[in-house]
């Protein structure tokens, strides 16, 4: 994968790039001197259609929500079902002292990125350069939500209409620590039919559609 074959997609389609709606990630950040840290994420999830917005968790101890913090930016990196990139999420994954950049580690590209200072990675198939709308800290934990500011693509994983094209783009899951280093795809699609005829079937079609003028 070549940098001039990572696609900036229109902000009409960001929504339809993040899908499903919840997906293992490399989240990448950058401290107050511009050094670049990543770690691996089993829950990452798109919890907002209009403006798109992604929330995820992390230890509030941790390299990511200091960074995030104090620049208020980070980039959501999505894989693909393929093993070679998922070895890597293991790698970035590994607990790895304050100032040590996760990328060179694990063998990643840092791709710049156009509208925050953290960079993408060329090696993941979708990137959403997000913007902090809130971090709330509870227990250890922290909650951060984003405001998608940017999404790019791989060439080609996307048809002229924004949907993903779901064989090739392969969105990935990681269903927690338990697993350790067990990942799961799902990416076949079905058109279902609505076996109700009410005046709400309308009002919900009538009200998506005014969010997606091209559906
Ligand atoms: C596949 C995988 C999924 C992970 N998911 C999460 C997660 O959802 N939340 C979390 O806090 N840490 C998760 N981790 C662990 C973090 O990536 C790890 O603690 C990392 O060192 C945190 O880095 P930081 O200190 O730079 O924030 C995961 C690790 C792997 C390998």
């Amino acid at each position: 994968m070549n940098a001039e074959d990572v696609v900036y997609q229109p902000e009409k389609y960001w929504d339809r790039l993040f899908a499903p709606g919840g997906h293992a990630s490399m989240i990448t950040t950058v401290d107050e001197e511009g050094r670049v840290n990543a770690a691996s994420y089993a829950t990452t999830v798109r919890i907002v259609h209009n403006p798109v917005q992604i929330a995820f968790t992390t230890a509030a101890a941790g390299q990511t929500a200091a960074n995030i913090k104090a620049t208020n930016q980070f980039v959501v990196n999505l894989p693909s079902f393929e093993r070679d990139i998922l070895e890597k999420v293991r790698v970035v994954g590994l607990p790895f002292a304050k100032g040590v950049n996760e990328l060179e580690k694990a063998g990643l590209t840092a791709l710049p990125s156009q509208f925050v200072k953290a960079p993408r990675i060329l090696e993941c198939t979708r990137h959403f350069e997000c913007e902090v709308v809130w971090v709330k800290e509870w227990l250890n934990r922290a909650m951060i939500v984003g405001n998608v500011l940017g999404a790019s693509v791989h060439k080609g994983l996307v048809d002229a209409k924004g949907y993903l094209v779901w064989d090739k783009v392969k969105p990935v899951a990681f269903c927690g620590a338990p697993y350790v280093n067990m990942f799961a795809a799902g990416y076949e699609t079905m058109e279902v039919g609505m076996p109700y005829e009410g005046p709400e079937v309308q009002a919900a079609d009538k009200s998506v559609r005014s969010y997606f003028d091209d559906m």
